[in-house]
């Protein structure tokens, strides 16, 4: 029988920052904990990332805004929102009575709302992390400006001159070149990159001949994605020095492992929210078994193990 002090170590340090697990939740995925909250103890859970929290509130787009496939899910949520002063007053005092890391990701139209929202959070207590989110594809403008290093990079300046607080720069795979994308951010005072937001894709009723989400192209999330993610985070690691987290399908302890062994610092897990609410906690579960059936004590000591 596992003794609890046998157990091996889950912890992480990354940008600064201790994780009790390496195992967070994707933006989106899980509101602000409360929605898991009763069905897994949040503090087996390295870190809570909020939903994308704008300067002003958004409606999001109209519904249906998620299909299932069958090979993953789809959304169109567009951004859906209350706007940052209502996420201080309303959900920032919830999140920071859980036992876990609070990272809170941020989205803007433009570059200088990016940096008045790091400013902004600056000023508020118990915010471990921002998650600066250029990579969205559910609105007009968010692939354009993800996709190109430049901008990217020039984001990346502003929102790091408006803040001391560790920032992750959550990254597109809607690009010929993810590398090129992380290199602009690490360049630019990123303390980590995260990877991979959705893929941009369709679904259609064939008896209806009208497309499955009112937006009419969404984001593809869930285990169709885990490889993309994969190859990204492995490009990732090869072009930067910086930690990275990597985001796509990751369902099972395992599934955590793999990105892990290609590099990975931490993990975060979204659709498997949908699925299980208490997915983030049985995958931490899951990886410490993976950790002990490999005769190690530290999921450390699994970190860029990929041979190739
Ligand atoms: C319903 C839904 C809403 C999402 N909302 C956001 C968001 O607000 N901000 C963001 O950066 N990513 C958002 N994402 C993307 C996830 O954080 C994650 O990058 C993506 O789903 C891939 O991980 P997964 O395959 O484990 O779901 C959302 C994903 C889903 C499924």
């Amino acid at each position: 029988m596992t003794t609890r002090a046998s157990r091996p170590d889950l912890s992480v340090t990354l940008a600064g920052v201790h994780f009790a697990t390496p195992i967070w939740t994707a933006s989106g995925t899980a509101g602000t904990g409360e929605e898991i909250a009763a069905w897994c103890d949040t503090g087996k859970l390295g870190g809570m990332v909020t939903k994308s929290v704008s300067l002003e509130p958004r409606p999001g787009h109209p519904y249906p805004r998620t299909v299932e496939t069958a090979s993953g899910m789809l959304n169109a949520i567009g951004l859906q929102n209350k706007g940052i002063e209502a996420f201080i007053a309303e959900e920032l005092p919830r999140l920071r009575q859980m036992p876990t890391r609070v990272i809170v990701n941020v989205v803007g139209w433009a570059i200088d709302e990016y940096a008045a929202l790091a400013h902004r959070l600056t000023r508020e207590e118990g915010i471990d992390a921002l998650e600066v989110n250029l990579s969205c594809p559910n609105v007009s403008r968010g692939i354009d400006n993800g996709a190109d290093p430049g901008w990217v990079g020039e984001c990346t300046a502003a929102v790091r001159a408006a803040t001391t607080t560790p920032i992750i720069i959550k990254l597109t795979p809607n690009t010929h070149d993810i590398a090129s994308l992380a290199r602009a951010a690490a360049d630019h005072g990123a303390d980590a990159i995260s990877a991979i937001n959705t893929l941009v894709g369709m679904a259609v009723n064939h008896n209806t001949f009208k497309p499955r989400l009112a937006n009419i192209t969404g984001g593809l999330s869930g285990p169709a994605i885990k490889p993309v993610a994969l190859a990204a985070v492995y490009k990732i690691k090869k072009a930067v020095d910086i930690p990275v987290i990597g985001i796509g399908g990751i369902m099972s302890g395992t599934d955590a492992a793999e990105f892990l062994i290609v590099g990975a610092s931490a993990v975060q897990v979204g659709t498997a929210n949908f699925r299980h609410p208490d997915a983030t906690t049985r995958i931490a579960d899951e990886l410490g078994a993976y950790l002990q059936s490999k005769g190690m004590t530290r999921v450390t000591d699994l970190i860029g193990r990929l041979e190739v």
